[in-house]
């Protein structure tokens, strides 16, 4: 089944696909790193919507369906209430948005850690019913086993190491990883053994900036920084935060746009316009013929 579709514009306000374009693949993504180098690197922002997917499409390599989405869009205190529902619907839309990046959908916290067999459950319903390309899992060394046993069956993976939120009551915060010498060997075993089970691609988080250069040096899948170095064969952000949707934000994000302050002033003139009763004019109602 293919994976672009055309919007019904008679019944979305969503544009339409200008022309199916050729999506890019895995294997496409995983050769942007050709004898360890990087020539173009990779752009990859979160996506949770299908009209957010159609409006980044066109500038990225990669579109995250992030857990992220739980704080995001839902509200909640942290990804670790994010469920597979969530992110099978959410991936769905995020795919009917999008014709040229490959959509990757992360794995909720629960769906995969037990065992090879709960991720291959789990990965395989989100690409059913996503129409995805691939998943992403956090963990290193842990779940060398579990990518090997999905990428053996068909599931490209995408690795997450150093700062993983789905840990955080492990970690006990957000805070950037590595600062100790056995934390910072950890996190580079943990990049060596995701490129050694068959990951096509690891993001690097939240870690010190050396970790980020020295596994960007010598692995030799593409690394996606966030919060990690402009080394990287790649950066990814929560495309909420750098187009400044929220007030506080992690310290590695850039805001590249003040969203929440466009929001609310449309939002202001709306509200007086509707106490003046101003709005609807005669442009916005229908009169008899
Ligand atoms: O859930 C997410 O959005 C992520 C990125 C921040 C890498 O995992």
């Amino acid at each position: 089944m293919s994976t672009t579709f055309q919007l019904d514009t008679a019944t979305s306000r969503a544009n339409p696909t200008p022309q199916p374009m050729k999506r890019l693949t895995v294997p496409a993504i995983k050769r942007r790193k050709f004898e360890g180098k990087t020539e173009q690197p990779l752009v990859m922002l979160t996506a949770y919507t299908a009209r957010q997917a159609q409006l980044l499409d066109t500038h990225c390599d990669l579109l995250l369906v992030g857990d992220s989405l739980g704080q995001v869009i839902y509200g909640l205190p942290s990804s670790l209430q994010v469920t597979l529902d969530m992110m099978c619907a959410h991936g769905a839309a995020v795919v009917r948005g999008s014709y040229h990046s490959v959509v990757v959908v992360d794995m909720p916290f629960g769906a995969y850690e037990a065992s090879p067999q709960q991720a291959f459950a789990a990965a395989s319903r989100i690409m059913s019913e996503t129409g995805c390309a691939a998943v992403k899992l956090e963990g290193g060394v842990a779940m060398a086993e579990t990518i090997a046993f999905l990428v053996a069956r068909g599931i490209p993976v995408m690795a997450h190491v150093g700062l993983t939120p789905q840990a955080v009551n492990v970690l006990g915060g957000y805070n950037a990883r590595g600062r100790s010498q056995q934390e910072h060997e950890k996190i580079i075993a943990d990049g060596q053994a995701v490129e050694a089970a068959g990951a096509f691609a690891v993001v690097i988080e939240g870690v010190i900036e050396p970790i980020a250069i020295a596994l960007t040096q010598s692995l030799e899948i593409p690394t996606i920084g966030i919060g990690a170095s402009a080394q990287c064969d790649g950066q990814v952000l929560v495309t909420e935060d750098m187009l400044g949707m929220f007030d506080r934000v992690p310290r590695f994000v850039k805001r590249y746009e003040e969203i929440a302050q466009v929001i609310g002033k449309a939002a202001e003139a709306y509200a007086e316009e509707v106490r003046a009763r101003t709005f609807p004019g005669i442009e916005q109602t229908y009169q008899p013929k």
